[in-house]
């Protein structure tokens, strides 16, 4: 018999990635997944893009008979359900807090009740990068901090990088899971609470889980026409409309963009991987691009010679620069990145070819700076 995963949000963007790999591996695989219009239109219809293969049960992860019914004979749990978007979160805030924090309290308490039957083999919880807030820095003097923020002061006259106290710009280093956190949107509140509800319910249990701190995450079936979602999804649908991409600030902050593939490959090693049980590891790509650099890629792989436009904006929340330290992940799971940016933009823009996306990337900034949300 072949064991079966149950992927919370299975019919998503990294969901339906993590199902076809599981497949491949010879899993048998069941999404609960709510079909969010946000991400699926107000049909709501199965994604194409979702493996025939994958059980799917259409429902939302806080209503315990749907969730119970999801575990019923499943091995290990894939936790990806959440509302996902930084900006949108600072304003669904009763919306964002109850479907992540609560959904994953009602998960628990289900697989809580399922183990005195069978006990599952795994937990495996989608965190965050956005637990880091800003990453780690070090000052011009060698110091190395740990709880930077920029100040909206600063901010306000258009000075990105943040600085010491000696007036300095900060250099940025790679993030170790030891940061200090410093959770910067009701969003990343909300990771959090997946994290350490799910690695302290597990613990006390006996429910072997553990938490994978993804960076930026992209690659094809992410959700186009969702101005909420990633940078590159978003770049993509406004250069498929002839759009310039909007940059924030001046582009020259940066992130790690990871292929999602390696994203699922990362799940699959978690499911089995028994020195990351307990523990909380970022998943990357290990390598720090700036948003300018990506606007550039993705014009440059789409053959189009669209320039990005700098808005000199910020939204409130964001942070200047993060990315990883992966060894941890590499250590206990035997994670190895696969796929480089520049392949990894390649077949993005083999996904995008021909495809329509809706770009509503300025009803989204209207909706921020209508509440303050942008400085
Ligand atoms: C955030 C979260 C991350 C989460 C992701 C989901 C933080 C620190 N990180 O990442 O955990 O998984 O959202 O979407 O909260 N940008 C533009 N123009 C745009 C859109 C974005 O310039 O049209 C810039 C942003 O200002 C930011 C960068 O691109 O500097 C990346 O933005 P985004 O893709 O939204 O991800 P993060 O905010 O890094």
């Amino acid at each position: 018999m072949p064991k079966t995963i149950l992927i919370t949000g299975g019919a998503g963007f990294i969901g339906s990635h993590c199902a076809a790999l599981l497949l491949r591996e010879g899993y048998a695989v069941r999404a609960l997944d709510n079909l969010d219009a946000q991400i699926h239109g107000h049909e709501r219809r199965p994604p194409a893009y979702l493996d025939r293969r994958v059980e799917l049960i259409t429902g939302d992860i806080r209503s315990p008979q749907t969730v119970r019914r999801a575990l019923a004979d499943v091995d290990a749990v894939i936790h990806l359900a959440a509302r996902v978007g930084v900006g949108q979160s600072m304003y669904e805030v009763a919306d964002y807090t109850d479907v992540n924090a609560r959904g994953t309290a009602i998960l628990l308490e289900a697989m809580v009740e399922r183990t005195k039957e069978r006990p599952f083999s795994r937990l495996v919880v989608a965190s965050s990068m956005s637990v880091y807030g800003e990453g780690l820095y070090r000052s011009s003097d060698g110091t190395v901090m740990s709880l930077v923020e920029r100040d909206a002061g600063r901010l306000k006259s258009g000075l990105w990088e943040p600085i010491g106290d000696d007036g300095q710009a900060l250099q940025p280093l790679a993030t170790p899971e030891t940061k200090t956190l410093s959770m910067g949107s009701v969003y990343a509140l909300s990771k959090y609470d997946q994290e350490r509800l799910c690695l302290l319910v597990g613990g006390a249990y006996d429910i072997p889980t553990v938490a994978l701190r993804f960076f930026n995450v992209y690659g094809p079936n992410q959700a186009l026409s969702n101005p909420y979602t990633g940078v590159l999804a978003i770049f993509g649908a406004r250069l498929l409309n002839e759009r310039p991409p909007l940059i924030f600030e001046d582009g020259e902050q940066s992130r790690d963009f990871v292929y999602v593939s390696d994203i699922a490959e990362a799940c699959r090693l978690s499911l089995t991987a028994d020195a990351a049980v307990g523990r909380a590891l970022n998943i990357g790509s290990g390598r720090r691009v700036t948003i300018k650099q990506v606007a550039r890629a993705l014009a440059g792989a789409l053959c189009v010679s669209i320039e990005p436009e700098i808005i000199g904006e910020c939204r409130m929340g964001d942070v200047r620069h993060c990315f990883p330290d992966i060894s941890e992940a590499r250590a206990a799971l035997g994670y190895q990145p696969q796929v480089s940016f520049d392949e990894g933009i390649g077949k993005l823009v083999d996904w995008l070819d021909g495809r329509v996306a809706i770009d509503r990337v300025s009803e989204a900034l209207a909706a921020l700076s209508s509440r303050g949300l942008t400085v």
